[in-house]
């Protein structure tokens, strides 16, 4: 199984972010992502042994207990730079939630899973661009956007999700919830 932990999305900032794609889309050919994709990564496990599942989620379990986590979603961005994008995503500020990524990354490199090298940089992947694209169109549309601020919220609980990949694109199940407070 092909494994990550991550927040999901309460149905005010989907909703939000779902009228934001229906009016960007138009402006670019590229793989948009289902609204109902979309979530904040804390920690890409990728392939685990379906037989240490359970000792997964206990160590996830196991985790400190913490306080709501405050999540403010609002900017867009393009990976690695506007003019030669790979991803579009939109950004995701909160200063707790490092500390449950490194937190999740302590406990997942306990089992052997690769520790992080990269800084934490936590985003809602909006498209994937695997193609050749003129930006231009999509740049204007986002400009003329009235507002990249797509509502805050606390997060109670984070998810260990599986990731299938389909011809059609991914798709996330979740397998098991995490509340953070004890
Ligand atoms: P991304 O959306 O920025 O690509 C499932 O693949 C989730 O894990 C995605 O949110 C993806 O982030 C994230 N992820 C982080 N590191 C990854 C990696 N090395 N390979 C695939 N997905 C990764």
């Amino acid at each position: 199984m092909r494994l990550f932990t991550g927040l999901d999305l309460p149905a005010e900032v989907v909703r939000n972010l779902e009228q934001l794609l229906d009016r960007l889309r138009p402006a670019a050919r590229i793989q948009w992502s289902p609204p109902a994709n979309l979530h904040v990564t804390t920690k890409f496990i990728g392939e685990w042994p379906d037989g240490r599942l359970e000792e997964l989620k206990a160590a996830l379990h196991e985790l400190p207990p913490r306080t709501p986590i405050l999540v403010r979603v609002r900017q867009l961005g393009f990976f690695p730079n506007p003019r030669s994008p790979r991803v579009f995503w939109c950004g995701v500020e909160s200063p707790g939630l490092s500390e449950l990524a490194a937190e999740t990354d302590r406990a997942t490199s306990a089992l052997g899973i690769a520790a992080e090298t990269r800084p934490f940089s936590p985003h809602l992947t909006l498209a994937r661009i695997k193609e050749r694209l003129n930006p231009e169109p999509l740049w204007k549309a986002i400009e003329a956007l009235p507002s990249t601020d797509f509502g805050v919220y606390q997060a109670a609980s984070f998810f260990l999700y599986r990731s299938q990949l389909r011809r059609g694109g991914s798709v996330y199940t979740k397998l098991a919830e995490f509340p953070l407070a004890k």
